[in-house]
């Protein structure tokens, strides 16, 4: 099928520029040059170094650290497309930040995943690509089209070729609890939920509450090589009391696994040091060599957003990819 709009152009800010080129070998183009810098004053500066007149136009920019620049990069960049005359611009995010600040669960607090979600339609996207949002509902932040895939079926894939007859998925919150079921049932194996209760309220200066938590687990995981899934691994505190849980409970072995490696703070001397037998995460945020340890492994969602770009430039449904990517069960 040919493409209603003219050719397609590939630009990335600084966030992540191995997933970008990874993006672009896969669908056999070049990713177009624009330079971005930052003057003394720290303003950031773009710009183009083709005509991208008419042109289809994706812009590549993963939300991570150091998280200011990267949003500023991904605004200027798409203003800069759409004054640019481009025909049609895409955002592509695999990573949206923020995806935490979604309600205001306290009196006085922003909801900053909406005011990013106004400023990058305001900034010029006309469509939005993201993987596994904090949040389904964060798609109705946007009033623009956004395609939400999920890469959980990538990381169910690795594990269903293991083989195990013992294994067992857990959700470390009640939170998380509908997409580890899936998650499971994918794999065709039981879950277990850990679930975190605080013990009573009580406020601390800033309102934010800080009352004694406990973790309890529903299911039986004694003898099972578990296998614990999350949207996102930050500072690796939530991920570890769970896993520290399991061991207390018997489990065999535990595996870890997340779509975001957003690994902050002390979250890598965390996890390596930890009795997770083996992290299996995806390249959404970049992970350079101090980010990495024997047990971690990488699986690219690459060939995933190569598949919805060509899929969008040539007017063809992205329906199968979520198909093949996103099981319709994945709430
Ligand atoms: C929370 O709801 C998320 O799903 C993750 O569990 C959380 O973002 C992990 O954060 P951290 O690694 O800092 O505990």
């Amino acid at each position: 099928m040919t493409s209603r709009f003219d050719e397609l152009r590939v630009f990335s800010g600084n966030s992540h520029p191995e997933l970008a080129q990874a993006i672009c070998d896969r669908l056999g183009l070049p990713l177009n040059h624009a330079s971005i810098k930052k003057f003394v004053n720290d303003n950031i500066f773009v710009k183009l170094h083709e005509s991208v007149r008419e042109k289809d136009v994706f812009v590549i920019q993963s939300l991570c650290p150091p998280l200011s620049d990267s949003i500023m990069e991904m605004l200027i960049l798409l203003d800069t497309c759409k004054r640019a005359s481009a025909g049609r611009v895409t955002a592509i995010i695999p990573y949206y930040a923020y995806g935490r600040t979604d309600k205001k669960d306290q009196p006085r607090v922003p909801i900053t995943a909406r005011l990013l979600a106004d400023m990058i339609q305001v900034a010029g996207a006309q469509q939005i690509v993201t993987l596994d949002l904090h949040a389904g509902q964060i798609q109705g932040f946007f009033s623009v089209p956004v395609n939400e895939l999920s890469a959980l079926s990538l990381l169910v894939r690795y594990f269903d070729a293991k083989g195990w007859d013992n294994a067992i998925v857990v959700s470390p919150d009640m939170g998380f609890a509908k997409r580890a079921r899936n998650f499971a049932e994918m794999l065709g194996v039981p879950l277990a939920i850990a679930e975190k209760r605080r013990l009573q309220n009580l406020a601390s200066q800033d309102g934010n509450l800080t009352s004694p938590e406990v973790l309890n687990l529903i299911g039986e995981v004694k003898g099972m090589r578990c296998i614990v899934v999350d949207d996102e691994i930050a500072t690796g505190g939530s991920m570890l009391e769970v896993v520290h849980l399991l061991i207390q409970r018997g489990a065999e072995e535990v595996y870890a696994c997340c779509v975001h490696p957003v690994l902050v703070g002390p979250a890598v001397e965390r996890l390596r040091a930890s009795p997770i037998k083996e992290l299996v995460t995806t390249d959404t945020l970049p992970l350079p060599p101090e980010k990495r340890w024997p047990g971690l492994t990488v699986i690219s969602v690459s060939n995933l957003l190569a598949e919805v770009i060509q899929r969008i430039h040539s007017g063809i449904s992205v329906d199968n990819i979520f198909q093949l990517h996103r099981h319709p069960a994945l709430g």
